[in-house]
């Protein structure tokens, strides 16, 4: 067993204070062997596996090239933890003393002292078990793990009655089967855009806990509104584990002071789990600050404390920080709009939800640090990000987590940990998914971040479009199980242990109509009900008319490749080409490395380069500009979607596009890469993200039927509602920064050419079209090269008019709706690019840059800032810039450089250097495309 350290001991004793409990850190250095023992090393605890041998240097990165395929090894082996511990206290002075477990991944025996106190089989749920009849003075503990892998086999094994699919993932994912039969991290099993790394260890605290009379466990405080008399109030929870055989009487007093809020109760504890549920109203004449989403108000919270004084035992006193906030589904007809709307009220406002989706931030849990989240979840609130949904597939993160999401108003959609897949619905299966169910909303409930319970991803779609080829005779049984897991057990839960949040079943879902139709709708993907997950690789994504006018779009994306700075930490040089073992390797999406270059083609010439590794660095760059194009589109016509109903569709409330973050560095569909850069779509995708004015159903607001969404390109232009008050349609609102000056256009010259020539289509209104709509008209303009070497304008705009005067065949006043330009060089290949009210236009592909383009970066220190000063010698587009691993956030980035010189700043959130900064910096335009 090798020798015993009992030297930290001391320091990690909390005895009990004043009768409190006696409380023993087993945190800190455990033994870890294998199997069969060949392994042996110490391990830190909480952690796992994985991430000891690494730090003992027995394995390389795990992340690195194709080790996560000779590392399966490690998931298949059965390892244990173990330790010797010395209580501080003395054993037999308390009547109960239990082994608390936070959380253990996955399947273990547990021992102590050559008895096995329990066994665990739920990574999510939280184990105690009693030890006071073996605990000694100088103890033996031991976590006997089962393989996640052997235990899923097993039970799949032994579910004989009939299958429940999927069985094993599609072989590109490198993955293991059976996953939906283990409670543990689902993508931990491989997904198509993570790698299989089923982790073992304690992966949360672990400690002794030794008490008399009572003890607490959980303790939550949710508010409530009181309408009729128009005052808040507090439910304030507390769940005890009372040993005494008798009932235990005594006061609770909870203060706010800063609410001048102070209320005693009288209160019994009875033996066994006891529970006591405390209504505070707060003082009616104090000014209740309410909890906002980012965006919408301050995350105003109040310090509370709560003292519990009783007959027997000892004082407890809990200092807690509490919200104020209401939330509500508003699930409602619409006028003249079939179906019901889906959208969120947060203390009686209608909230637009801007955000993206959260998947794990590693596959090793322990390595995610409160700074790892703290950054991440900045990042997005930085970028007007409100909202991030915690998907299913996933884990029901750290309490950090949302502790830091309360602090910044991010809003969490949170799911439960059930995704893409059928799953089992036997008692034991049931069992511990009614303890995890149980322990995650008592966790978690206090939270105002937390908005909604969803009971899993994508199920309900799953049998109403019959993923898995179960034949219709079968799919009775299917569904039973379904509504038995996630209706009769985790809903009824989630409904008696929280009414302050909504809850549904499954996302996407038709909310109330699925429950209509039994939980299980014909079409949960129905645009006029609930929500909606959209994916198409095919269709050109610049073209807005592929999107659903959803009521509100949970997930929508598309895949790039990381930096290359970032995939140069796990590969090796023979790996930098686009078709390598290792692209292919990586890329866990069926077909998703040629889904990517069809998408870039539709818009850019293909990279040609004769360097291979210069065109895979080319070619990383432009999936990266089409992802976040593409993103951006897309996004943009679901904001714009908000206050319109267009063939009764639209009232779009929320646009969550897929994903925020990365497991690890592989292409996906992520805006922040693994080590924590920005990717383009993030950096283009939400600067610009403002707030917008929501025009909604509680202004009772009459919606203007408008013929198409004012979107081509990723634009909006402001229009006018039968002369109404102007909209706001999103980033690209010509409309607020006023449609006035010129639109313009820029160039390249093709070898001595002096004019260009091109289309722009107009969509546009004027006396001649009225009593017929809309009319698409199409201007042919020429353009001399004028003085100015960037820009020609090619129309007028009158100031904030909304109408422009056009030259040409078409020329009179207009008014602009929206526009689509296509140049005639590159006829194909399209782009137009709005900026600060002025539009540009430029065609890319064929055109040849007679001067040749330089972007320089010089760089420099100011205070705690970096000052990026950027030359060009010609427009350039997409300007991305990348320090590597340095982490830090730029003041703009992947931005159109229409001017000479351009500063951008960089806020490091590490120590850095000038020196530093600029060994690392490679600037890319998409002029460096070759
Ligand atoms: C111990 O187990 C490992 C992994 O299963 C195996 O490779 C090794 O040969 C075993 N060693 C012994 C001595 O059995
Ligand atoms: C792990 O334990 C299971 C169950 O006892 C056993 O079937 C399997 O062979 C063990 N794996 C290894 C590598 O020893
Ligand atoms: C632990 O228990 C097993 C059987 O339950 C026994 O064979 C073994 O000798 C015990 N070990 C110790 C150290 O007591
Ligand atoms: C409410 O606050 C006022 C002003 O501080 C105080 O006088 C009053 O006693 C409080 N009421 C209650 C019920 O605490
Ligand atoms: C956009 O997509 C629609 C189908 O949704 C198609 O009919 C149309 O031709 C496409 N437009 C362009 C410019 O590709
Ligand atoms: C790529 O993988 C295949 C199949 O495993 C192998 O035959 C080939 O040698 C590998 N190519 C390179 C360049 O490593």
């Amino acid at each position: 067993m090798g020798p015993v350290v009992l030297a930290v001991l001391a320091a990690l004793a909390v005895p009990g204070a004043a009768g409190g409990p006696g409380l023993l850190s087993l945190r800190g250095s455990w033994r870890l062997h294998s199997g069969n023992g060949s392994v042996s090393l110490r391990a830190p605890v909480p952690g796992c596996v994985h991430t000891a041998l690494l730090r003992r240097g027995l394995i390389q990165d795990p992340y690195y090239r194709f080790n996560d395929v000779m590392y399966r090894w490690i998931s298949l082996d059965n390892w244990t933890y173990s330790r010797t511990f010395q209580t501080p206290f003395d054993v037999r002075k308390w009547q109960k003393v239990n082994l608390v477990f936070e959380g253990v991944d996955t399947v273990a025996q547990i021992l102590l002292n050559n008895v096995t106190v329990g066994r665990t089989d739920n990574m999510f749920n939280r184990y105690s078990f009693d030890i006071t009849s073996v605990i000694k003075e100088v103890n033996f503990v031991e976590v006997r793990f089962l393989s996640a892998i052997s235990y899923a086999a097993e039970q799949s094994r032994c579910h004989k009655a009939y299958s429940i699919p999927p069985a094993c993932p599609p072989p590109g994912q490198k993955g293991e089967c059976h996953v939906n039969f283990i409670r543990k991290e689902q993508c931990s099993f491989s997904w198509d855009w993570g790698p299989s790394f089923p982790t073992q260890g304690i992966w949360k605290d672990v400690r002794i806990e030794a008490y008399n009379h009572y003890h607490l466990i959980y303790f939550s405080v949710t508010p409530c509104f009181v309408k009729s008399a128009q005052q808040w109030c507090l439910e304030v929870e507390s769940i005890f584990d009372v040993v005494s055989s008798k009932p235990i009487a005594g006061r609770v007093t909870v203060s706010i002071p800063k609410l001048q809020t102070q209320q005693t109760f009288s209160v019994k504890l009875q033996p066994g789990e006891g529970s006591i549920v405390l209504l505070v109203n707060i003082n009616k004449t104090a000014a209740v600050e309410a909890w906002w989403p980012n965006g919408h108000g301050k995350q105003t919270g109040y310090d509370m404390k709560t003292t519990f004084i009783m007959e027997a035992g000892y004082k407890v006193e809990k200092f807690s920080k509490v919200y104020f906030r209401t939330v509500e589904l508003v699930q409602e007809p619409i006028p003249g709009s079939p179906g019901l709307s889906f959208y969120f009220r947060i203390n009686g406002r209608p909230i637009f939800l801007k955000g993206s989706n959260w998947i794990p931030a590693d596959s090793f849990q322990d390595r995610v640090t409160y700074d790892t989240l703290r950054l991440l979840l900045k990042s997005a609130a930085d970028a007007n990000m409100n909202a991030l949904r915690v998907w299913g597939g996933g884990v029901y993160e750290q309490d950090e987590f949302y502790d830091i999401c309360d602090e910044i108003g991010i809003m969490i959609w949170q799911d439960f940990m059930f995704a893409c897949a059928l799953y089992p619905a036997d008692q034991n299966y049931l069992a511990s998914v009614r303890a995890e169910v149980l322990h995650q909303v008592r966790r978690l409930k206090s939270h105002p971040s937390i908005i909604l319970w969803s009971g899993n991803n994508e199920n309900e779609a799953a049998i109403s479009s019959n993923w898995f080829s179960i034949p219709s005779s079968k799919r009775e049984v299917y569904i039973r199980d379904y509504l038995m897991l996630y209706v009769k057990n985790i809903r009824e839960i989630v409904l008696s242990e929280d009414r302050s949040r909504p809850f549904i079943a499954s996302s996407p879902t038709n909310g109330l109509e699925s429950v209509k139709e039994g939980w299980i709708s014909r079409d949960p993907y129905d645009t006029h009900y609930g929500d909606t997950h959209f994916y198409d690789y095919n269709s050109d994504c610049w073209n807005w008319t592929v999107y659903p006018k959803t009521r509100f779009a949970s997930e929508y994306g598309f895949q790039s490749w990381p930096s290359f700075s970032t995939i140069e930490k796990v590969s090796s040089a023979e790996d930098w080409s686009y078709i390598s073992n290792f692209s292919l390797h990586r890329q866990h999406h069926d077909s998703g490395n040629v889904q990517m270059l069809q998408e870039v083609g539709y818009h850019f010439k293909l990279p040609q380069s004769t360097d291979p590794v210069k065109k895979f660095k080319d070619t990383i760059y432009l999936t990266q500009v089409m992802q976040a194009q593409c993103t951006k589109t897309e996004t943009e016509f679901y904001r714009v979607s908000q206050s319109e109903i267009v063939k009764g569709e639209g009232r779009t409330m929320g646009a969550l596009y897929w994903q925020l973050n990365d497991i690890w560095q592989a292409p996906s569909w992520a805006s922040l890469d693994q080590r924590l850069p920005y990717s383009l779509l993030f950096q283009i995708i939400h600067p610009q993200s403002k707030p917008l004015k929501f025009n909604g159903p509680e202004k009772k607001e009459v919606l203007r039927r408008v013929q198409r969404s004012p979107v081509e390109l990723g634009k909006g232009l402001e229009h006018k509602s039968d002369g109404e008050q102007l909209r706001e349609l999103g980033m690209f609102s010509l409309g607020k920064r006023k449609l006035g000056g010129d639109l313009m256009a820029f160039y390249y010259l093709k070898g001595g050419c002096s004019q260009v020539e091109f289309r722009l289509f107009l969509e546009v209104t004027s006396d001649r079209t009225r009593g017929n709509g809309l009319k698409l008209c199409q201007g042919r303009f020429k353009l001399d090269l004028g003085k100015n070497f960037f820009t020609e304008r090619v129309a007028k705009a009158a100031q904030g008019s909304g109408e422009i005067t056009v030259p040409g065949e078409y020329g009179g006043k207009w008014k602009l709706l929206h526009y689509f330009a296509q140049n005639f060089f590159a006829p194909l290949l399209p782009v137009a690019y709005e900026d600060q009210g002025v539009l540009y236009i430029y065609g890319v592909s064929d055109l040849h840059v007679d001067q040749k383009l330089t972007l320089r970066a010089s760089v420099s220190q100011q205070d705690d800032i970096y000052v990026f000063a950027l030359q060009t010698t010609a427009i350039a587009p997409y300007v991305s810039l990348d320090v590597g691993s340095i982490k830090g956030r730029f003041s703009d980035n992947g931005f159109l450089m229409t001017e000479k010189k351009k500063v951008v700043v960089f806020y490091p959130w590490e120590s850095t250097s000038v020196e530093e900064l600029e060994k690392s910096l490679t600037l890319t335009s998409l002029l460096d495309v070759v």
